[in-house]
């Protein structure tokens, strides 16, 4: 089979190939490092970072579900500091494109993190929007246009030259509405989708299986609900997508590519096998020679819809 051409954009970013790995699910790296070299992958969305240091929500804070889990585990991490101190180096060390993912509660948290994070010179930085606004009585950034757009403006404005690819919540009637807002407000690439909200009980307890009671979905459950999302949010805006809900061989990744995504990301596939995201990358190779392509950029935005 010809050797496929792997290499994709990420506003502007060059990944090797298009297989990430999803913020939350790889720590910094550390744990998966000793399974393989971190430079195979396209890119690393570290865990989410908060302005201070947070221990996260009370257990039991992951569920199982058919063919998924629901976590509440709450942005455990240890502040934007620490990561620039410790992480960032450690991450340094291999030659692999480095995603900071961020949340804030206040527009002005944002502003800080994205400061901080241009200037160690991060890759890009993917804001993550799903987390409650405290001055909004609690509401999330990313279910109303205009709160989306604000935290957006104001992260390109403290970014500098790093790109800023925002996270939609597709805990939302309508993400296209989202995602034109995020556009119109400066965002440089767009990275969907963040968890489902759900929810577990134990009916012999009755009590909810989460220790807060709901969670967020995520795993092979949500891959239709990703594509489709994926895909409306491609036809209503030119900016480029990371793909990421689900992802588990390499078909999903095409499947994620065809609707739009330029690249994807492996999230909670990696919990049952470490070596998820390169497996997916060898399969999507594999499928891209099949087909008899050069390049697995050609797969982008190809879907040919009845
Ligand atoms: C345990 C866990 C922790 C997560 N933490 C974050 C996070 O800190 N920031 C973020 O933007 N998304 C976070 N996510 C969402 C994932 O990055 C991803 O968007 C989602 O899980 C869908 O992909 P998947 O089905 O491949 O896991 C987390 C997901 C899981 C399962």
């Amino acid at each position: 089979m010809p050797d496929v051409d792997m290499r994709v954009e990420l506003a502007g970013v060059t990944l090797k190939n298009p297989v990430c790995v999803a913020s939350g699910t790889f720590g910094f790296g550390r744990e998966y490092g000793a399974f393989y070299d971190l430079g195979e992958l396209g890119a690393i969305c570290a865990k989410g970072l908060t302005l201070h240091r947070r221990e996260g929500n009370p257990g039991p804070r992951i569920a199982e579900t058919p063919m998924g889990i629901l976590n509440s585990v709450g942005l455990q991490n240890p502040g934007v500091d620490a990561f620039v101190e410790t992480e960032l180096p450690f991450l340094r060390q291999y030659d692999v494109k480095v995603i900071a993912n961020i949340s804030g509660n206040t527009p002005e948290e944002y502003g800080i993190m994205c400061e901080k994070l241009a200037q160690a010179g991060v890759d890009l930085i993917e804001v993550n929007i799903s987390c409650p606004n405290v001055k909004a009585g609690g509401l999330a950034y990313g279910t109303r246009p205009e709160l989306a757009a604000e935290v957006t403006q104001v992260a390109k404005a403290h970014a500098g030259s790093v790109p800023v690819m925002v996270k939609l919540s597709p805990n939302v009637t309508d993400i296209t509405e989202i995602a034109r807002a995020v556009a119109g407000a400066g965002a440089d690439a767009l990275s969907l989708i963040n968890t489902l909200r759900g929810m577990r009980i134990d009916v012999n307890t009755r009590r909810p299986v989460l220790k807060m009671n709901t969670g967020g979905l995520s795993g092979p459950a949500v891959l239709p609900v990703a594509v489709r999302m994926v895909w409306e949010v491609a036809q209503a805006v030119d900016l480029p997508i990371l793909g990421m809900g689900g992802v588990s061989k390499g078909a999903d990744a095409a499947q994620m590519m065809l609707a739009g995504a330029s690249a994807v990301a492996v999230g909670t596939a990696l919990f049952a096998d470490p070596y998820a995201p390169i497996r997916v990358r060898d399969e999507l190779a594999a499928l891209a020679a099949g087909q008899g392509l050069e390049r697995a950029a050609e797969l982008i935005g190809g879907v040919k819809p009845w």
